[in-house]
């Protein structure tokens, strides 16, 4: 299950609209049916029917895996038991919706829960969340879930042909849909629901926080596809998020575990959006000057999605006079190494986080990869949380991630000796080890660590390079070219003011750039820029990484390779370069096709380009195929083998 990308403001609505016609290779002005739905603030679940007959339904977990909760769902009023016996059912069908709470339904349940001296929970989300996962599914079926249905998943076989339709025919078929839904054309039309929405929202019976539009044709949809985590077809339209005011008590310095000094303001608790915040994150010193933010200052606070809370602006008129600009330490408040703000190699700009130097020596940072590590979308090792490690860390028996696989070997019984642990606490967890000793190459690298790659990153490159050997081979061949390049300008710079012995000194450091067709195979994933690769080949550089990394497979991790998802196409692994006006499709989607069967995209050629797919117009690139004899072949064909 995928989720979706979000937008702010007009103008992030109207570059959706033009990158998805763009990507069709439609007209600016081209019609695009949109519908535009609420956005309902519950918790997402996938509904299983075949011959029309509830089978199974889960949550979305992270979108590939989530738990299984058919006994709960079974007790929701508005999840139909059966399906009408009609002839364009699906043999299968999984239908897509949002499980939540209605405010008033809420508010009494919380009434009768406190009254009971049960659980209290924050806001309609986490309730109907914290009742879906209930052990007993008795107690779950007197909760007031509701569940309206916004989509689908797999099916055998679509009676539909487009949103608007699919919702009619859901709700025909007895599934509560929103009365709100309506089809747009262009962006005057879509912002307009919004807006209507908008005002409709305060007297809606649930708690909406956006506007879903949605391409409406599913022939386009399905042309468009995804990138990592959500649809090219689809964009959250978010309200505007509510404010409150609260006041600064301090401002604490985080350090994180790729080094960075994260500031965060701590706050007199206030209620916000239905969450109580008590922490906001002032995101850099930068942003502290822009603002001018200070310890006692009044600020406003704002929470904005899921993530951590942020502070508006400050209420100048009510700052107490003694306040003082806030001074952002130099130095490393948990290793007292130097705190640096490093110049990017690209722009030459100096970045706008200020990082301690220490790397894994530095307490916090080795402290935090740890527990990125063994986190939920990493080695998932339950048992192992953050105390645990604090403890291993500080005894010196768990330093580097390697470490964990080798705890038990060299244990020898001490642990269960421990106190507070004993003989089974330490069994389950050199069980709970052992269960993660076999992973994923996408949650592998995940776990690794590395600045910029996150769990979507990390499976766009499983899926590219699809094992782990690949993908080390493809990044060392980048880093040697990156040496021998420095290794040359650093000769004919000696050369030139004849200083003998420079070359030696050649190392990959991060004001070189990469380049070459490794570098150029990489940073054309699409989803991967130069920024995020960066960071990973400068980590396969250093030989302290690779000896984790080593270190994992000599201590028995087996690395699984990931299933490339068209692996069987013939044009898997192959190199293509565009060039010219492609007649039937946008570039953007030539590539995203290309990608989708396992190809490598590069902007230029060279020979160990596979072939050339030439559209009308095609300039100097045409020539310099035919000239290092790369296999041409126009529109037509390309579409013929991409369909093989
Ligand atoms: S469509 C592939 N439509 O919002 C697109 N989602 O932020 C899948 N949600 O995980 C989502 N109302 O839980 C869609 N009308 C709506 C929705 C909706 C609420 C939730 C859903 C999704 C999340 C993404």
């Amino acid at each position: 299950m995928l989720s979706l990308r979000n937008a702010f403001n007009p103008g992030e609505v109207a570059e959706f609209l033009a990158s998805v016609r763009n990507f069709l290779g439609l007209d600016a002005d081209a019609q695009t049916p949109v519908t535009a739905e609420p956005k309902i603030d519950g918790v997402s679940v996938s509904l299983r029917y075949e011959a029309g007959k509830f089978t199974q339904g889960a949550t979305r977990g992270d979108g590939r895996e989530g738990e299984d909760i058919t006994p709960n769902l079974r007790g929701i009023a508005e999840i139909p038991q059966l399906l009408p016996q009609v002839p364009e059912m699906p043999e299968l069908l999984e239908v897509r919706g949002e499980i939540y709470m209605n405010r008033q339904d809420f508010l009494d349940f919380n009434r009768r829960q406190q009254e009971r001296g049960d659980k209290v929970f924050a806001n309609p989300r986490n309730a109907a969340s914290g009742s879906l996962r209930q052990l007993d599914a008795e107690v779950a079926a007197q909760r007031p879930l509701r569940f309206f249905a916004y989509g689908w998943g797999e099916a055998s076989g679509l009676p539909w042909n487009g949103q608007k339709q699919a919702l009619e025919m859901l709700r025909s078929w007895g599934f509560a849909v929103s009365d709100l839904v309506r089809l747009c054309n262009g962006l005057d039309d879509m912002l307009a629901a919004h807006q209507a929405m908008e005002t409709a929202r305060a007297s809606l019976p649930c708690e909406i926080d956006g506007v879903v539009y949605k391409i409406d044709r599913l022939d386009w949809r399905e042309r468009l596809g995804a990138l990592a985590r959500a649809p090219r077809w689809a964009i959250a339209h978010k309200f505007p998020a509510e404010e409150v005011e609260s006041v600064i008590e301090d401002i604490i310095i985080q350090v994180g575990r790729t080094g960075t000094l994260t500031p965060v303001a701590k706050l007199v608790p206030v209620f916000v959006s239905g969450v109580m915040v008590s922490h906001a994150s002032l995101h850099n010193e930068d942003e502290i000057a822009r603002k001018d933010v200070r310890i006692g200052d009044a600020v406003l606070v704002r929470r904005a999605g899921e993530v951590i809370p942020q502070i508006v602006s400050v209420v100048k008129a009510r700052r107490p006079p003694d306040a003082e600009a806030f001074a952002f330490p130099q130095h490393c408040p948990e290793c007292g190494a130097p705190a640096v703000r490093e110049t990017n190699s690209g722009s030459g700009e100096e970045s706008a986080a200020r990082r301690c130097m220490a790397g894994l020596t530095c307490p916090a940072q080795a402290l935090e990869r740890l527990a990125h590590f063994v986190s939920r979308n990493g080695f998932d090792i339950e048992g192992l949380g953050r105390k645990h490690l604090e403890m291993f860390f500080a005894e010196g028996s768990i330093r580097h991630p390697d470490d964990i696989f080798t705890l038990q070997q060299r244990d020898k019984g001490a642990l269960a000796q421990r106190e507070g642990w004993g003989e089974k606490s330490a069994q389950n967890l050199f069980a709970a080890i052992d269960a993660r000793r076999e992973i994923s190459l996408e949650r592998f690298l995940f776990a690794l660590g590395i600045r910029h790659i996150g769990d979507a990153t990390a499976r766009l490159l499983a899926f590219h390079y699809g094992s782990l050997a690949r993908l080390r081979a493809a990044l060392e061949r980048i880093v040697a070219s990156a040496a021998d390049n420095a290794a040359t300008e650093a000769k004919t710079e000696a050369a030139a003011l004849s200083l003998p012995g420079m070359a030696n000194s050649a190392e990959v450091s991060e004001e070189e750039g990469f380049s070459g067709e490794d570098w150029e195979a990489l940073i054309a994933i699409d989803g991967v820029s130069a920024i995020m690769a960066e960071p990973l080949v400068l980590f396969f550089s250093e030989a302290h990484n690779r000896a984790v990394v080593d270190g994992l497979l000599a201590a028995g991790v087996a690395v699984r390779d990931a299933q490339a998802p068209a692996q069987e196409s013939p044009l898997h692994g192959k190199t293509v370069v565009f060039t010219g006006r492609l007649a039937s499709l946008s570039r953007a989607e030539a590539k995203a096709r290309a990608q989708q069967l396992g190809m490598r995209v590069v902007g230029a050629v060279s020979k160990s380009v596979d072939f050339l797919v030439a559209g009308e117009d095609s300039g100097s690139k045409l020539k310099q195929a035919q000239a290092l004899g790369v296999e041409i072949i126009d529109e037509e064909e390309w579409l013929a083998r991409c369909r093989q």
